[in-house]
């Protein structure tokens, strides 16, 4: 069976982008993939976080990914801190990794631009991104299409590794779903929708409620055509709805062009509400009942465990190849 690998920062309330162009994919992917899916606070303390606010969003993002219906039977959930390698291999890839490559990284532009202190941490976020993926001989890497780039750099430091050190890392390949990679702000959709974002009406985040819900779609961009049309580049704010409306309820956007012609947008958006607040119902009433509940600290603690012990074999690996580690081999 290949191995498959992802991780969500908890920094702040996942959003409808997330689950579209992530999660989703990792649910469908259990069956037919050993997998470890991570909640990944040390990357999440690149930024500032509130100390309470953190610890809260992590719980919070656990229970998700258990509401979403990953599986701890079949898949290993952790949080990122409690596997200690990540951060020792994270520091190793460093080494491996040049200022250069990493300063061209847009995610790094983006969080940086206009800063006047800027955490050295956010310069070297994607070594330890690789570190988190090579750990696990990791096969394939389900993620939206704004990790691309770091994919592609994680896949460099690996080889560049293997080649200056000996074979220690499995090379991982991205996997970027067909549609909605890429879920655009729902008032600008020239930007991704992001959890980042300071305006709410710009995301659904997957806890709003229902009214919220709707809310935000009434009021969600459109263009002054009035026709329900695919085309990303004339249409962007149509084509996004599109996007979501298919995901969410499984109908194709072909089906949905023919099923709305000649009528308006109210009536689009209305449909799409309801198929977004289906959607997202039953994810939130399963998230409820495992926030507050034990089971969740149940599993985190056996998914730490796991992933520690696949984890520490390659990190001892990856350290031998380069002269460190001292203990003989187990
Ligand atoms: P993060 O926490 O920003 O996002 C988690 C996942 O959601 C996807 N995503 C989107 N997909 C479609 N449309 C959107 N608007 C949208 N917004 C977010 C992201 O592409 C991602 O797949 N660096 C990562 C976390 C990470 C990681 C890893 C991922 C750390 N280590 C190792 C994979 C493997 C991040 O910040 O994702």
């Amino acid at each position: 069976m290949k191995t498959v690998f992802s991780g969500i920062q908890p920094s702040g309330t996942l959003t409808l982008g997330n689950y579209l162009g992530a999660m989703k994919h990792f649910v469908d992917m259990q069956d037919d993939y050993h997998c470890y899916f991570c909640i990944v606070d040390q990357h999440a303390i690149t930024v500032p976080q509130d100390r309470l606010k953190l610890r809260e969003n992590i719980r919070s993002l656990a229970a998700l990914y258990l509401a979403v219906g990953i599986d701890p039977t079949k898949s290993t959930l952790f949080i990122q801190s409690e596997v200690p390698a990540h951060a020792q291999l994270g520091w190793i890839m460093q080494c491996v990794a040049y200022i250069g490559e990493l300063e061209r990284m847009t995610q790094f532009k983006d969080k940086s631009a206009g800063k006047e202190a800027v955490s050295a941490s956010l310069l070297t976020y994607p070594p330890l991104m690789a570190a988190d993926i090579l750990l696990y001989n990791t096969d394939i890497v389900p993620v939206g299409e704004d990790q691309k780039q770091h994919l592609e750099l994680t896949r460099d430091l690996a080889e560049r590794f293997n080649h200056k050190y000996n074979d220690i890392f499995t090379i991982p390949e991205v996997k970027i779903p067909k549609i909605g990679a890429r879920i655009m702000s729902l008032n600008d959709p020239s930007k991704k929708m992001s959890k980042s974002n300071p305006n709410p009406k710009s995301y659904i985040s997957m806890l709003d409620d229902e009214k919220v819900i709707v809310k935000k779609i009434k009021s969600a961009v459109t263009d002054s055509d009035g026709e329900i049309r695919f085309d990303r580049e004339a249409k962007p704010a149509i084509s996004n709805l599109l996007t979501i409306f298919s995901l969410c309820s499984g109908t194709s956007i072909v089906e949905l062009e023919e099923r709305y012609q000649g009528k308006g947008y109210g009536d689009f958006k209305s449909d799409l509400a309801d198929v977004v607040v289906e959607t997202l119902r039953p994810i939130q009433q399963r998230y409820k009942e495992l926030f507050e509940s034990d089971e969740l600290d149940f599993i985190l603690d056996k998914g730490a465990e796991q992933a520690n012990r696949t984890a520490i074999r390659t990190l001892e690996k990856a350290e031998r190849a380069m002269g460190l580690n001292r203990k003989k081999r187990s």
